[in-house]
């Protein structure tokens, strides 16, 4: 048994943080109690002064990029070109992939990511490899082999056939059930054929998978979209694929009009809003509240490597500010609290909020019963008498505030 002691982070059911104090007990790899009450200082990790914290959840990442941070100034579609299609050309070399991996693992577990929705390369060997790792190391979530059959450089593009008959493999090997799973992840429309998408989305549905795709984040790959489809609009491309589940999660999700909101939200799939990368290609800037308001399930992501932060603090701190931008651009004042999310609002988010959207029901909150997937973090500053103390620790964040990470009930990363 294994016990954390500190000011706990709890979500409520309306959708933000709240913390108290009491002791986390682990057992197995399991939570198996939650006292609330005094902290006493015989606890194995925290204090009355850490925060024990369930491990942040990654909705969207690249592994392959994360050496590919700050390739500042480019565009969406330029940037894939000279930046990311090289870098995931990298990946053909499974003994370069396996190191990677490796590093972007220490990288996650250093932030307190615990789960993650991660997007590999197109190379089948490097994306098992990717599975393996990080089955192996503990964390939750879903890998996709990146799926490319068109308009990229031809190391990175595969036979329909071929990627089809590679990801059910996958699919065979890391089943959707276990905690670490197989996504089907056709890249975005623009790097696959009708034909490609469609066998993805009868895939999906074969294994009822998790589907990984980005969806309208700049104007540039919408106009190119419609082009290549007929005139027709992206929901609609992703629609008659059968791409559109509850299971799928579509990165960016910005440049949508009202009809598309609601055909998303009929279809139940998740935009995963990715802020820092949105600002760093400069795409534009997701309108949470309108989105949240025609019933679209949201996720956060960091988006590494059009994203610039790791950490999934900095991620729900950009978040907060991308609503406010939204509400000032819309004359509306930063203190219409209805349209900008407060920190608690976003610990909620990057916690239970992205389980919750996920359905991933094992994770996200520290209750008994739940894998043990936590994090004991130790500000340097004086937060517990902020008036704020959830909005003091998102604004001050320093990631060597985080002391350990646990995945299943392991201590994966330890800062001392
Ligand atoms: N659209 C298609 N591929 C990508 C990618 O790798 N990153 C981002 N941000 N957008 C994409
Ligand atoms: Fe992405």
């Amino acid at each position: 048994m294994i016990t954390l002691g500190g000011q706990i982070l709890q979500s409520e059911p309306e959708g933000y943080a709240t913390i108290r104090p009491g002791v986390v007990e682990i057992a197995e790899g399991r939570i198996v109690g939650v006292e609330f009450g005094q902290v006493s200082n015989r606890v194995d990790h925290g204090g009355p002064d850490a925060l024990i914290c369930p491990g942040f959840i990654d909705t969207h990442l690249h592994l392959p990029q994360f050496d590919s941070i700050g390739a500042a100034g480019m565009r969406l579609l330029p940037w894939l070109k000279d930046v990311i299609f090289p870098a995931e050309q990298r990946w053909n070399d499974l003994d370069f992939a396996k190191s990677m991996i490796d590093r972007v693992a220490r990288q996650c577990l250093g932030v307190g990511t615990t789960g993650v929705c991660a997007y590999a390369t197109v190379n089948h060997e490097a994306t098992i490899a990717a599975l393996t790792a990080f089955r192996d190391i503990g964390f939750r979530g879903v890998i996709g082999q990146v799926m490319m059959d068109r308009d990229a450089p031809p190391p990175l593009l595969r036979p329909r056939g071929q990627l089809i008959d590679e990801v059910s493999r996958t699919l065979d090997q890391f089943p959707p059930d276990r905690p670490m799973a197989a996504a089907v992840t056709p890249r975005f429309a623009l790097s696959c054929s009708e034909a490609l998408l469609e066998d993805a989305g009868r895939l999906a549905a074969s294994y009822d998978a998790i589907v990984q795709t980005h969806l309208a984040e700049t104007v540039a790959e919408c106009d190119a979209v419609g082009k290549r489809f007929g005139g027709r609009d992206y929901v609609n491309v992703y629609a008659c694929a059968a791409l559109l589940t509850p299971r799928s999660i579509l990165g960016h999700g910005i440049h949508l009009d009202s009809q598309s909101q609601d055909r998303l939200a009929r279809c139940g799939s998740i935009i995963a809003h990715c802020p820092t990368a949105n600002s760093f290609l400069g795409s534009g800037t997701m309108n949470r509240h309108s989105h949240l308001s025609h019933g679209i399930p949201l996720t956060l992501g960091s988006d590494i490597g059009a994203g610039f932060e790791r950490s999934m603090v900095r991620v729900g701190r950009a978040m907060i500010e991308a609503a406010m931008r939204i509400s000032l651009a819309a004359g509306h004042g930063v203190d219409d609290q209805v349209r900008i999310p407060s920190a608690a609002e976003a610990w909620h988010q990057i916690t239970a909020g992205n389980a919750a959207a996920l359905r991933w029901n094992d994770v996200g909150r520290i209750a008994v019963d739940q894998r043990a997937d936590l994090l004991v973090i130790r500000p340097d500053i004086a937060w517990l008498d902020s008036r704020q103390p959830l909005a003091t620790l998102m604004f001050a964040w320093d990631d060597r505030w985080i002391e350990t990470t646990i995945l299943e009930g392991r201590v994966r990363f330890c800062s001392a």
